[in-house]
């Protein structure tokens, strides 16, 4: 089968910091792939890589075996495929809940209104946010609006969603509102990478959990590979600190 994104040695600096020191990466259509490691390690450079938020120096990225550096006009058109949710939902304040989910599709994918409508309630009911179609995100909750963040991110008709820890400026009560989304999402069978610290909950979900630190792989493998049988001490260690924090 050939990848969704495959990254091939890819190497990202800001001035003289290197962030990503050469990751290969290779992300299989139905894929969920969990992404853990210390803060500062690169994560959210690295999705924000493959979503083309930042541009890499060297290495590639191909997405169904397309380098994205090659025709910038065909990267933008395959980037429409790569959903992304944030850790702090950037949801437009002056557009309703439905504005949100829909507004995007209208003007990237040309979807008319109605259509673009129907899609939209059928997204809110997805999310169980149907009694908020006409409410605006700051009288909703953190948990809701990052429901809505994802509703707005499959109103793209999308074959990935990249997320960038979309549960950790949420309490508790509220985070388990969106993972029970991203969970129903897996069981659709979307393709997800998943930037978390919530270990407990993607390890059962998670095809495969990727360990990063200072810019590298550090190790990867099936969550209970990961969890259980690790020989390797930096993740050792990194559970151990884990697990102290939760
Ligand atoms: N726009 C930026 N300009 C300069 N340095 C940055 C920028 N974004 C991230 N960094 C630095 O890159 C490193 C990795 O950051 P990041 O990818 O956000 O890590 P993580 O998501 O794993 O916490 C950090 O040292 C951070 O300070
Ligand atoms: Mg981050």
């Amino acid at each position: 089968m050939e990848p969704l994104i495959e990254l091939k040695e890819v190497c990202k600096s800001y001035d003289k910091l290197e962030v990503l020191k050469g990751i290969s990466l290779k992300i299989y259509p139905g894929e969920v792939i969990a992404i853990i490691g210390t803060s500062g390690s690169g994560k959210s450079t690295l999705i924000r890589c493959i979503n083309g938020l930042e541009s890499i120096h060297s290495g590639q990225i191909m997405i169904h075996g397309c380098s994205i550096l090659e025709s910038a006009e065909q990267a933008r058109e395959i980037r429409k495929k790569i959903g992304m949710v944030f850790q702090n939902f950037n949801l437009f304040s002056h557009y309703t809940v439905l504005e949100n989910i829909i507004k995007p599709t209208i003007i990237a994918n040309n979807v008319n209104k109605n259509k673009a409508r129907e899609i939209g309630l059928s997204l809110l009911k997805k999310i169980k946010l149907e009694d908020k179609i006409n409410s605006y995100p700051s009288s909703l909750s953190g948990g809701q609006k990052q429901r809505v963040a994802i509703a707005r991110a499959l109103a793209m008709n999308p074959e990935i969603i990249l997320f960038d820890e979309p549960t950790s400026s949420l309490d508790p009560e509220l985070a388990y509102e969106v993972l029970d989304i991203i969970k129903t999402l897996a069981q659709d069978g979307l393709s997800m990478v998943i930037v978390t610290h919530q270990i407990k909950f993607i390890s059962k979900l998670a095809h495969r959990i990727v360990f990063i630190d200072k810019g590298r792989i550090c190790e990867e493998g099936s969550p209970q590979e990961i969890l259980n049988n690790t020989t390797n001490e930096r993740l050792k260690r990194f559970l151990m600190r884990l697990d102290e924090n939760t």
